[in-house]
């Protein structure tokens, strides 16, 4: 969607999101194939709850807060893109485990670089890379991070993996949902410059996403906490990190869109939050869901 010259000068920031204009507009997606055939669904996206973390109970209590208003709220089922606990505290996995008994949604979790891959087996998930199909959408889920870096790492077996999984999907007339903590979209300042290098599996990653362009719709992360930011520039695929429901930093990215020395997307809202995710009939919307608060933002794109 281009930027709108007709919007009043007066149009606050607020009113431009509600009508889902995002800074440095979304485009157009070209491949007219994609999720057009899509029944409209709703899910949502949490990550980064960070239990623990400063030794203090707010997470948690932010986490059951979600809970609660998740509930309440639209979606058919939830994500959780992970760091799930603060460095990784094995404390806090029992924790976590009791509280999302509370949520009254499905929920599939990944694992985050703050997250300890045998706690996680244990306590959250005993399969970490794995899929599910939801309204013609085949969402793959698989874990990227390494509790030693920032960094993300795909490795051979997992691209063999998922090129099974997407040769499935294509059989079956499925769209192709990514779901990893650790963006493989290459970034740097002002973002910060952590994603999966080339020699990790980012190269072998774009690969297989463009043997399966216009199938591909989107490739979800956390691990930034930088609210809903994120790119569109690979085979019409959109690239997103989502919000911390534990915090979020400001790193100026409006200001550096507006600027022309950042490219890509971002919303312009840091609270404490989640994600609400509508996808089919040839649209998708972000909505960002602070915490006590309604959605007042959100990043969407159409296509015929
Ligand atoms: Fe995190």
């Amino acid at each position: 969607m281009p930027a709108d010259s007709s919007l009043p000068r007066s149009a606050n920031r607020r009113q431009l999101f509600r009508s889902g204009i995002a800074v440095a507009a979304a485009g157009t997606w070209t491949h007219c194939m994609a999720a057009t055939d899509i029944e409209t669904f709703s899910f949502v996206i949490v990550s980064d709850t960070h239990l623990g973390r400063n030794d203090a109970l707010a997470p948690e209590k932010q986490w059951q807060q979600g809970i609660a208003e998740i509930n309440a709220g639209p979606g058919d089922f939830v994500l959780h893109l992970g760091d799930i606990v603060d460095k990784a505290r094995a404390s806090q996995y029992p924790r976590y485990v009791a509280t999302r008994d509370e949520l009254k949604k499905p929920i599939h979790e990944i694992p985050g670089n703050h997250d300890n891959t045998k706690l996680f087996k244990r306590y959250v998930t005993d399969r970490i890379d794995r899929s599910f199909d939801h309204s013609g959408v085949r969402f793959v889920l698989f874990g990227n991070a390494h509790e030693d870096s920032h960094d993300g790492f795909v490795t051979s077996e997992q691209i063999d993996w998922m090129t099974i999984e997407c040769a499935q999907a294509a059989a079956l007339g499925l769209r192709i949902v990514f779901c990893c903590h650790v963006p493989a979209h290459s970034n740097r300042h002002p973002d910060r410059g952590w994603y999966v290098k080339p020699d990790e599996g980012q190269t072998a990653f774009y690969d297989l996403i463009g043997k399966h362009a216009g199938r591909v719709l989107l490739c979800l992360h956390g691990h930034f906490h930088n609210g809903i930011r994120g790119w569109r520039d690979h085979h019409q695929v959109v690239e997103v990190l989502c919000p911390s429901l534990c915090y979020n930093q400001n790193r100026n990215l409006e200001k550096h869109l507006k600027a022309g020395s950042a490219a890509g997307f971002f919303v312009p809202e840091l609270r404490t939050g989640y994600t609400i995710a509508t996808l089919g009939k040839g649209k998708l919307a972000l909505q960002y869901k602070p915490l006590g608060s309604q959605v007042d933002a959100e990043y969407s794109v159409e296509w015929e």
